[in-house]
């Protein structure tokens, strides 16, 4: 599993908070059954928004229709990563180095790149990294998704597809869901977050987005291809990751100068992800807010009782353990850029530092 070498780009660098992170490449040799779609790549934003609409199209089967087969993908990617270990001196300079047991794996979500667990806003105040390394003593290993960020970029349609997405967490250990689906042995217990197992409301995520060909983001157009989609506008961004006045409105405009575009693979599979059955035997912990839009319509709870919300609902897919569940009272999506950051980060750390006393 753990067959890649790892080339170190920049050096140690000490961070705002003083914990330590190094970034690294890692070359890999990645193969999947990807599905072959007769979809044609979108050139401009009216075609863009033509796909959507075919893709959320009530009772529709757009995706259905479009599958033309299967086939084997096999390529040699890299994936950028950056890993965070705690600063050896507290503020006072006491010595506070202790044995590193346990790293913890971080991988961004849709939109996204590895900077989501450590946001360079109001001074480091909003880095998962930082507590998890500092405050509570973890090494942390973000990464740049397949296709995303500094990671290696690929065709946006038959390429960079959830299946491929889940060879490149083999090689880099990352336990998302379909890893551990696919691989149940593979790590000590998982936290997903902004996390459900119900997919009825991706097109709720698909439309918000007001998608545009991410050739029409001046930011983002020099590294992407026509077939990666970008967030059109702020409130578009708004819509699909914040909970209403639980951020900091200058929280939106940074967030434009971070946010990354998906490739139309992504979604295109991403269903047939969410609702597979999982033997993982550890513990796993779910953290989702609960006006979560993509995962819950808006609504976590949908007028049933705490134990019964949408993302308590994922138990029926977990076959081999019991999941545990936190709702975030009052969050949208992107729990690490609400006010509500320091309970979630609390919530994840607490969880995994149950599995080192266990
Ligand atoms: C790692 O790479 C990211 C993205 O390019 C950059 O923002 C960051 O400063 C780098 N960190 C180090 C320690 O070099
Ligand atoms: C691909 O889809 C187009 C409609 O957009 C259809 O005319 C064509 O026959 C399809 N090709 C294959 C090989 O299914
Ligand atoms: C990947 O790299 C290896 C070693 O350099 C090479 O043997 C192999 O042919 C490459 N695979 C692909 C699909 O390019
Ligand atoms: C970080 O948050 C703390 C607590 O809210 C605040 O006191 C501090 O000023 C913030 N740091 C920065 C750099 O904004
Ligand atoms: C998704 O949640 C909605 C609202 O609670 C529910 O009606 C629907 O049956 C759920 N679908 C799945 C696949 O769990
Ligand atoms: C809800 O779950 C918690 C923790 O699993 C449990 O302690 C509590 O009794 C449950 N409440 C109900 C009403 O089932
Ligand atoms: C999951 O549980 C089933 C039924 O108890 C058992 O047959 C199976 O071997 C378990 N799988 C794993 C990976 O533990």
């Amino acid at each position: 599993m753990n067959n890649f070498t790892i080339a170190i780009v920049a050096a140690l660098s000490a961070t705002a908070y003083g914990f330590r992170c190094t970034n690294l490449t890692v070359p890999v040799s990645l193969s999947a059954r990807n599905v072959v779609f007769n979809i044609t790549t979108p050139q401009n934003n009216v075609e863009v928004t033509n796909l959507i609409l075919d893709l959320t199209r009530q009772g529709g089967s757009f995706v259905e229709q479009r599958v033309q087969g299967y086939a084997a993908v096999h390529g040699n990617y890299s994936l950028a990563a950056t890993y965070c270990t705690p600063d050896e001196h507290g503020p006072d300079g006491s010595n506070r180095k202790r044995p590193l047991d346990a790293v913890q794996i971080l991988t961004h979500g849709l939109g996204f790149d590895r900077s989501y667990w450590d946001l360079p806003y109001n001074g480091g105040n909003y880095s998962y990294s930082a507590v998890a390394t500092n405050k509570h003593g973890y090494a942390t290993l973000s990464w740049d998704r397949l296709g995303v960020g500094m990671s290696s970029h690929g065709e946006p349609i038959n390429e960079i597809q959830a299946w491929l997405e889940v060879d490149a967490q083999v090689r880099q250990g990352a336990p998302l869901y379909a890893l551990t689906a696919m691989y149940p042995d593979i790590s000590d217990g998982i936290a997903l977050t902004g996390f459900s197992q119900n997919g009825s409301f991706v097109p709720y995520f698909a439309l918000g987005a007001n998608f545009v060909d991410v050739k029409t983001i001046p930011l983002l157009a020099p590294q992407y291809d026509h077939g990666y989609l970008a967030t059109g506008d702020l409130s578009a961004f708004q819509a699909n990751f914040l909970g209403p006045e639980q951020f900091d409105p200058a929280i939106l405009a940074f967030a434009a100068t971070i946010g990354q575009p998906l490739a139309i693979g992504e979604i295109l599979t991403i269903g047939s992800e969410i609702a597979s059955l999982n033997t993982f035997r550890g513990p796993v912990l779910v953290v989702t807010g609960e006006y979560d839009v993509p995962f819950c319509g808006g609504s976590c709870y949908n007028g049933a009782s705490p134990n019964s919300s949408i993302p308590a609902q994922s138990q029926q897919y977990w076959t081999n353990t019991s999941i545990s569940t936190v709702i975030v009272p009052g969050a949208g999506h992107a729990l690490n850029l609400e006010y509500s950051h320091p309970s979630t980060y609390k919530s994840i750390n607490e969880f995994f530092g149950q599995i080192d006393k266990a």
